[in-house]
Parts: C-alpha cells; structure tokens; sequence
C-alpha cells in the first residue's frame, strides 16, 4: 500500500480516486482537513476497504510513525501543504509550520521507518515529495521555461516555504540516502479545485454575477496543467523516476491570465448564458495587483518526457471544458465547500 498525504484536497483528492480507479494497491490517506480539504471530494471511496482515511497533522511526528509501521507502505507521497499565494502574504505561519515542519517531520519518520526495512523492502521503498515551479521565481517574456537545473529564486511566502521543503528534501537523500523523489508542477485545473483559486474562483463569481477579479493588469502568464495529467506524471515518477532527481511537469500551455478568464466567460456563455443575454466577460474587474507577483511560469518538461515517456494528454482547450462544465454539473460539492469559512475569507480578500 502507499501512504499519501494531503489527499483530502485538490490533487491529492484527484491522485487518489485516480489511484484506485486504476489499481487495487490500499491508500491511507493522512489529511488534517484544514479549509482546504473536503471529504466530499472521497464520497465515491465510502465504504471501499482500499481507502483509509486518517484525520491527522503530518507535523505529528508520532502519529506517523505509528501509521507506517501499522501499514508499513512501500512508497510515501506528500501532497500536504498551504497551497494559496494570496493567504501566504496575509499569514506566512501556517505555511512554515506544515510545509517546512511538517515536510522536516514526514521526513524523519519516514527515515526512522525505511532504515528498518529488510533490505529488498528498503530498496523498493520511495518518498516522493509534490512540490511547484514557483520555487523558481519568475520568468520575463524572452526566458526560456524553467529546466531543472534553474536556480531557485522563490519570491512569496508560500514558494519560499516550498523552496525550503525541497532542499530538505535533497538533503535527506545526500546525506541519509533516503530514496527520494521530487516533482515541480506548473499550475493545476481540474475538478475538486477550490474556489480559492483563480480558475474555479472565476466560474462561481462569474454564475453569482459578481466581478471577475484580475490583479493588475491580468497579463502575468502561468502553464496550465490539467489535474489527471498531473497524478498521471506522478505515478510514472514513483514507478521509474531515478532516486534523488527532481521532474519538472508542465502542461505547454502558456497563457496570460486575462485570456484564462475570457475563454471561461466564453465557455459559459454557451454552455449556461445569462438570463439578461449579456456575455459574462462584462463582469471582468481590474483590482488590485498581489505584491511580490510573479510575472510568469513556464515549464521545460523534457526531461520527464524523455526519460519516463509522459505527456500531457489534455490541451487548455480540452481540458478548460471539461472543468467548466464539472463545476455547472457539481454544484453540491461546490456548495458544500463555500461555507462560512470561505465566505470570510471572500470578504477579507475582494470585500464584502
Ligand atoms: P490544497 O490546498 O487543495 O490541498 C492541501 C491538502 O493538504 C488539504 O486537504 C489540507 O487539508 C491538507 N493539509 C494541509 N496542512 C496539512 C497538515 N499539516 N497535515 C496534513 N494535511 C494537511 O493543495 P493542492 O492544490 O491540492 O496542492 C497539493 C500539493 O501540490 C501541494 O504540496 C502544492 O504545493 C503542490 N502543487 C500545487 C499546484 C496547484 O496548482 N494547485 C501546482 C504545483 C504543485
Ligand atoms: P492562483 O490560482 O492563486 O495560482 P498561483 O498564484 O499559484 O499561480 O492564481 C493564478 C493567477 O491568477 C496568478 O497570476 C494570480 C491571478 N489571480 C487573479 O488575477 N485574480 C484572482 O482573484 C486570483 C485568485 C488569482
């Protein structure tokens, strides 16, 4: 079985329904269930004896040691983070507390846990640690994406603490040799995505009638990678991936975010058009930039490509309506998760 942390939220969600739906290995799933996680996201899994899910905190470091040598896994994979800029610049704490503490801790007691092993278990072993290209800072129009070999330059609270679990992560493979594997995505789309973030974000205001917000002037450009994509990446890492190497992974999808927000009102203009006939694109709203914005992300993806064989197999075209038309078709799950503290939130960050 695998251990996967942080699969109550949005990739670590789609990673484990994708998991189990192409394979009969048990998952236990570690997730504290902050603001971010939603069992509703696993309702599917409700009585199937591969998922266990255990509501805990990956900086418990007793908690995991009792986990892996209850279930001793074959593989850990650590999605579990503070994931969203925007609440990194309001409060960095938590974002040092769970991404660099609680990577440090999933760490050692993945270490304490894997020098027991007998040794054909201990070869097969693997931590596998879900990071993002934000640790690379940000790239102007004429750079060429970001290969592995890039400097990191994180520029925001949340990529900074990134940065550092990565490194901790290097450390213990070159100092311990704990078989490691690290992954840095560009950003994710899909469903199950919170509505946090920009792209699910736009399409509940956008339905609510309320402005599109766009920092700026909405031409900062990130590499959009669809989610299945993504956890399909990820298992071809954990199966071939060489030990202590880092995969970039990318969706070549460049595209500034003001067209982002375009496509989806053009999307929802056909798909469920307003009842006064008006395209939802008279709803987009300039605001306020976010300090410390990156300007752009783009992902060289070779490497993955030609050593494990993977590629995207969604486009932005395709893979945009599909999750469109999930949030129009989900609208429980959506109005399972918009609850009180994401109203409060809401109101913090774009007003009442
Ligand atoms: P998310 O915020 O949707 O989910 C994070 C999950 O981790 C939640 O279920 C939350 O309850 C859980 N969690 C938080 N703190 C925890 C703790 N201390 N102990 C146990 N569980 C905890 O994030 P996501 O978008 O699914 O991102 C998953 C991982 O992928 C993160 O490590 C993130 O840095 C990385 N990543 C995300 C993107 C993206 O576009 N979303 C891109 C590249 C990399
Ligand atoms: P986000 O989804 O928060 O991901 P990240 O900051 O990790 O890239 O934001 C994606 C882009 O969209 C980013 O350039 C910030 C921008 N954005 C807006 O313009 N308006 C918004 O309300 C949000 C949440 C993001």
């Amino acid at each position: 079985m695998i251990l996967v942390t942080g699969g109550a939220g949005f990739i670590g969600g789609n990673f484990v329904l994708d998991w189990l739906a192409q394979s009969n290995e048990p998952v236990i799933n570690l997730d504290k269930l902050t603001y971010a996680g939603n069992l509703d996201t696993l309702k599917s899994l409700d009585g199937d004896a591969r998922h266990i899910f255990v509501c805990g905190d990956i900086c418990d470091r007793a908690l995991l040691i009792k986990l892996l040598a209850e279930y001793t896994p074959r593989a850990v994979i650590n999605f579990a983070a503070e994931s969203h800029v925007d609440r990194s610049i309001h409060g960095p704490g938590d974002f040092i507390q769970t991404n660099v503490l609680g990577t440090f801790n999933l760490l050692e007691a993945a270490r304490a846990y894997w020098v027991k092993l007998p040794a054909n278990e201990k070869a097969a072993f693997r931590f596998l640690h879900v990071s993002t290209d934000e640790v690379y800072g940000t790239l102007e129009e004429q750079d060429p994406p970001f290969a592995e070999t890039k400097a990191y330059e994180p520029n925001s609270p949340y990529s900074a603490s990134k940065a550092a679990s990565d490194h901790l992560v290097r450390a213990w493979y070159q100092t311990y040799g704990l078989p490691v594997l690290t992954t840095n995505c560009s950003n994710n789309y899909g469903p199950y995505h919170f509505p946090e973030k920009l792209i699910p974000l736009v399409i509940l205001k956008a339905l609510d009638g309320k402005p599109l917000p766009i920092y700026g002037d909405g031409q900062q450009v990130r590499d959009w990678l669809y989610v299945n994509d993504h956890c399909r990446a990820i298992r071809c890492v954990l199966e071939a991936g060489k030990l202590g190497e880092t995969y970039n992974i990318g969706g070549h999808n460049e595209i500034a975010n003001l067209d982002v927000v375009k496509k989806i009102c053009e999307l929802l203009d056909a798909l469920r058009p307003r009842k006064d006939g008006e395209p939802y694109s008279k709803q987009i709203s300039f605001v306020q930039d976010r300090p410390g914005h990156d300007r752009r992300y783009a992902i060289d993806a070779r490497k993955l490509e030609q050593e494990l064989g993977w590629t995207p197999a969604e486009t932005f075209e395709t893979g945009i309506q599909k999750t469109v038309a999930w949030y129009l078709s989900n609208q429980e799950w959506v109005q399972n998760v918009t609850s009180g503290a994401y109203r409060e939130w809401m109101n913090k960050q774009y007003g009442a």
